[in-house]
């Protein structure tokens, strides 16, 4: 039996090191592109997939995450009786309902693996799903949905996949494939960050997972991995032997939001689908392609 995917972790402990100055005392996760949160992205994604439960792993310094899923009482008054309802609605659609979203910590950056499993008392033996709200891809319909769909026929640990440049394998969890029709791609094993020369393939593993709850039983024993970290993909790539693994290739442009081209190139790509700022940012665009250079020396 297939069981539904109604939780979702989203491990937001990090201290966002590559976007200094803008993150000392700013989660990374609070950066906007446009007008919207990073993190507001990915839990969109998560209700469109049909998640109804949010856990977030949380470290120091990120209480601003907590505020703004939460009701903004004075801001809301005040936009009320000022009649500003379009506001309002844009300040409401960032409010999750009582009970649906719970925080915890990760005291210490041990590692991807180790945020996940200082949620295992929320995911409480379900399915879930994670999202890496650093890479934001814009689809339709959204990533995890897409998976879910795939999911719901296969079953199993889904994780969304995507090919990259054989070069850029060390920055990746990898699969190694046994079968592939395009779109699913079952794998007999995972490798965190392998160097391009011994990389089984070059398919790697996007911020998108939907994992079973076995996955915690092997992050439970802490063992260090790639960059002396607990790492998500060593545990799930023990579960392979009983529980299918597959990468899903998923319809959608990826930005990778904790480098500054991906960054700038998805504040470009998403203010590109607003009606009214497209043809403004186009503008912008064309003055500073016809300037390629640096304008106070
Ligand atoms: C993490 C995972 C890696 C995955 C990547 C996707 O790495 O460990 O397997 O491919 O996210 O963004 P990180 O980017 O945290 O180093």
């Amino acid at each position: 039996m297939i069981r539904p995917v109604r939780k979702a972790v989203f491990p937001v402990a990090g201290l966002g090191t590559r976007f200094l100055p803008a993150t000392k005392a700013l989660p990374k996760e609070m950066l906007t592109i446009v007008d919207k949160p990073l993190i507001q992205y990915a839990v969109e994604e998560a209700l469109e997939a049909g998640i109804e439960e949010f856990v977030f792993v949380t470290g120091r310094g990120k209480t601003t995450m907590e505020d703004h899923f939460d009701h903004a009482f004075e801001l809301e008054q005040v936009l009320g009786e000022r009649g500003k309802d379009g506001a309002l609605r844009q300040v409401a659609s960032a409010t999750l309902k009582p009970g649906q979203i719970s925080f915890t910590r990760q005291q210490k950056p041990l590692g991807l693996g180790h945020a996940i499993w200082c949620a295992r008392n929320f995911v409480a033996g379900e399915p879930f799903a994670v999202f890496l709200a650093d890479d934001l891809i814009l689809g339709k319909p959204g990533v995890l949905k897409q998976m879910v769909d795939a999911y719901n026929v296969v079953g199993g640990n889904v994780v969304g996949v995507e090919d990259v440049p054989r070069e850029m394998t060390n920055r990746y969890g990898i699969l190694d494939v046994v079968e592939d029709d395009g779109r699913l791609a079952r794998a007999r094993g995972l490798v965190e960050k392998p160097d391009p020369a011994e990389a089984p393939s070059t398919l790697s593993i996007i911020g998108r997972y939907i994992l079973q709850p076995e996955v915690f039983e092997h992050l439970e024993r802490h063992e260090k991995g790639a960059g002396g970290e607990i790492q998500l993909t060593d545990a799930i790539a023990r579960t392979i032997g009983d529980i299918p693994f597959y990468g899903y290739r998923f319809s959608g442009d990826r930005f990778d939001c904790g480098s500054r081209r991906g960054f700038i190139e998805a504040n470009i790509a998403f203010a590109m689908q607003i009606d009214g700022l497209r043809d403004q940012v186009c503008d912008v665009l064309k003055k500073y392609s016809r300037t390629p250079r640096k304008i106070y020396e």
